[in-house]
């Protein structure tokens, strides 16, 4: 496993769509690993490969109950409202208030090529609306509502 560089807001290749993954082979396995690990030194919640300069239909997320990764994923369907604070590792300088469905489902590959389903609620689906906007080239800094200070989440 291999920590990657984090790409920053304002590198156009966070702005881009990424294509699906179609070998479940080694490559796809090590990029697993190198996401889990760098957003494990991270300090946050999920990671897209975007993210790590790879375009890629893949993301990683830890919301503190065990690793979930994710390729090729979808959403099949949303329910309720959070209003909550939301930010991101590409963007350090930014947090504010989004609104965001309560419950999630996901359904996407794991690096095995086995279709699975994923229930999540509050921070769960938060981070999968989060990261799956990031497949398709959206930060959560279109959708916020009300800026925070990160002095004040301290
Ligand atoms: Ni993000």
């Amino acid at each position: 496993m291999a920590l990657r560089n984090i790409v920053k807001k304002g590198d156009p290749i966070l702005n881009k769509v990424c294509r699906p993954v179609e070998k479940f082979d080694d490559r796809l396995a090590q990029l697993i690993d190198d996401m889990a690990e760098t957003l494990a030194k991270s300090g946050g919640v999920g990671l897209a490969a975007p993210q790590v300069g790879m375009l890629r239909r893949v993301v990683v997320i830890d919301v503190g109950e065990g690793l979930i990764e994710l390729v090729n994923p979808k959403i099949k369907s949303k329910s309720g409202r959070q209003y909550t604070v939301e930010g991101c590792l590409s963007c350090p300088d930014d947090w504010g208030y989004t609104t965001r469905p309560k419950v999630v489902t996901v359904e996407a590959y794991d690096r095995n090529g086995e279709l699975k389903t994923y229930k999540g609620k509050d921070l769960l689906a938060k981070a999968f609306c989060h990261e799956l906007d990031h497949l398709d080239g959206h930060l959560f800094t279109e959708i916020i509502e009300e800026r925070v200070d990160p002095k004040d989440l301290k």
